[in-house]
């Protein structure tokens, strides 16, 4: 099964509800109503019986929102093998407490039949962001890299393996009062608008439904109501909606919908897992500017989870770059794009459209995404990556800052290797030493112009 359509194969799956009826308990924040039975229902040869481990309050996992200060003096170490949580904090920097935050966030699938029986698959590990209020943070990988696991992890929908989610800077209760809370405050928009939508009722049942479950208004209010949300998402005039089908509806119109139904119980976060990737090219914009005016119309913290790196610098304030499970590279969204550190992201910009190249892309890095049933030691980019040292085969990089909020996990940002650490893995898999040098050195001495710059403004 291909990692694009997991979440829709993991919904299909629900025993006993039908598609769309989970997807719609999902879309009308009744995640916590199902989130249990969605969970059970997750891949066929995996089962979820692990409670999440709790990880103990520590000071570390305090000191987190500190953020990569202390992370560019410390030592690299091995992180793979570290039982403490990243200091690395992604997503955009704003003052006060975000609306969302997701704290060491681990996600370890149990594979309980077929190849690789009683092994893990390694869906997230340590991903540590913040989602503040009123700015769009893209997450960015290829298929399989786990943007999907993070997306639903931060709703509800499964539960961590470790790490913690904090809703206005509270950790989300486990109580029946605390979860309604939860669900009505955080939204998630599937990719396909079809199965998040029943077909067998109209727009008007889809918007009206969760003004009955989450509100106290009356029949005049709600149709009011219903009235004001398809205007906000731009489908007028509301009346010519309201008694449709989805099958009536194009894709565009189905996703605004969608999002509308999201809209209807006022919440602070939209999740938008590849919201476009399957409309037409020619509605995408549509709604990508959409999401882009609720950031500043309706103060929401939102999520846009791509494998369109051209789509993320479009709309989002900050770009977090995903990797087998990891995060590899964050920063705001014009420097991540216009000077990306980390092999992977140049690799990702390469195989991105550009009508002002001429030539075909020639892709900076090879091969395919790796297992992540037993991913690669070291580096997981390594066998892929055109840069690769000896030092990346065995040891895990540290994320490292290489600009203002721009960290990149990557050896060549690191000057105290010794020749024998820096040796090219292969000939190969490698380039030329020559291209290696220079790479090692410019991003060295992106290191040092960015420490000077923080070093320049700790004295102000
Ligand atoms: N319920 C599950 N059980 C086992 N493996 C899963 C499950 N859900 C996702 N995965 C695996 O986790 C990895 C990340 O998947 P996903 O988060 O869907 O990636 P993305 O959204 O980036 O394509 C993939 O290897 C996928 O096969
Ligand atoms: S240079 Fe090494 S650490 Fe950096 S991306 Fe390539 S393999 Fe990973
Ligand atoms: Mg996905």
């Amino acid at each position: 099964m291909s990692a694009e359509s997991a979440e829709p194969e993991s919904i299909e799956s629900v025993d006993g509800i039908e598609p769309a009826e989970a997807a719609e308990r999902a879309g009308s924040n009744e995640q916590a109503e199902s989130s249990e039975r969605v969970e059970s229902a997750e891949h066929a040869e995996s089962t979820e019986s692990a409670e999440p481990v709790k990880r103990a309050e520590s000071s570390e996992q305090a000191e987190s929102s500190e953020r990569i200060e202390s992370v560019k003096r410390a030592e690299p170490t091995e992180r793979a093998e570290s039982a403490a949580p990243s200091k690395v904090v992604h997503g955009p920097r704003r003052p006060g407490t975000p609306a969302l935050e997701a704290r060491g966030l681990v996600k370890h699938f149990p594979l309980h039949s077929g190849i690789g029986r009683g092994q893990v698959v390694h869906a997230v590990e340590d991903i540590s962001m913040v989602l503040p209020a009123g700015t769009v943070t893209a997450v960015v990988g290829e298929s399989g890299s786990g943007k999907s696991t993070l997306a639903r992890l931060l709703t509800g929908l499964i539960k961590p393996t470790a790490g913690q989610v904090l809703l206005d800077g509270e950790p989300v209760g486990t109580g029946a009062r605390a979860r309604r809370k939860y669900t009505s405050s955080v939204h998630l928009v599937l990719q396909d608008p079809f199965s998040s939508l029943n077909s067998v009722h109209t727009v008007r049942y889809h918007l009206e439904r969760p003004l009955k479950l989450h509100t106290k208004l009356g029949r005049a209010e709600r149709a009011e109501r219903m009235r004001q949300l398809l205007e906000r998402v731009s489908l007028t005039p509301a009346q010519d909606y309201l008694d449709k089908y989805p099958h009536e509806l194009s894709g565009g119109q189905r996703q605004r919908v969608a999002i509308a139904r999201g809209l209807a119980v006022g919440p602070r976060v939209l999740l938008a897992d590849e919201p476009v990737s399957m409309l037409d090219v020619s509605i995408r914009l549509g709604v990508l500017n959409l999401l882009d005016d609720l950031r500043s119309g309706e103060n929401l913290a939102t999520m846009y989870v791509t494998h369109d790196i051209a789509s993320a610098r479009y709309l989002a304030d900050c770009i977090v770059v995903m990797y087998a499970g990891q995060v590899v590279e964050s920063g705001p969204a014009t420097r991540i794009t216009d000077e990306p550190a980390h092999p992977y992201t140049q690799l990702l910009l390469s195989a991105a459209p550009d009508p002002a190249r001429a030539e075909t892309p020639v892709l900076r890095g090879r091969g395919a995404p790796p297992s992540l049933v037993s991913p690669p030691a070291g580096c997981r980019f390594h066998p892929r990556c055109p840069f690769a040292m000896k030092v990346c085969a065995v040891r895990s990089p540290e994320p490292r800052t290489v600009g203002e909020d721009h960290v990149s996990a990557c050896w060549l940002h690191v000057s105290e290797l010794d020749d024998d650490q820096r040796e090219p893995l292969s000939a190969a898999a490698t380039g030329t030493a020559t291209a290696i040098a220079t790479a090692a050195a410019t991003a060295t001495a992106t290191v040092q112009a960015a420490e000077s710059v923080d070093g320049a403004t700790d004295e102000n």
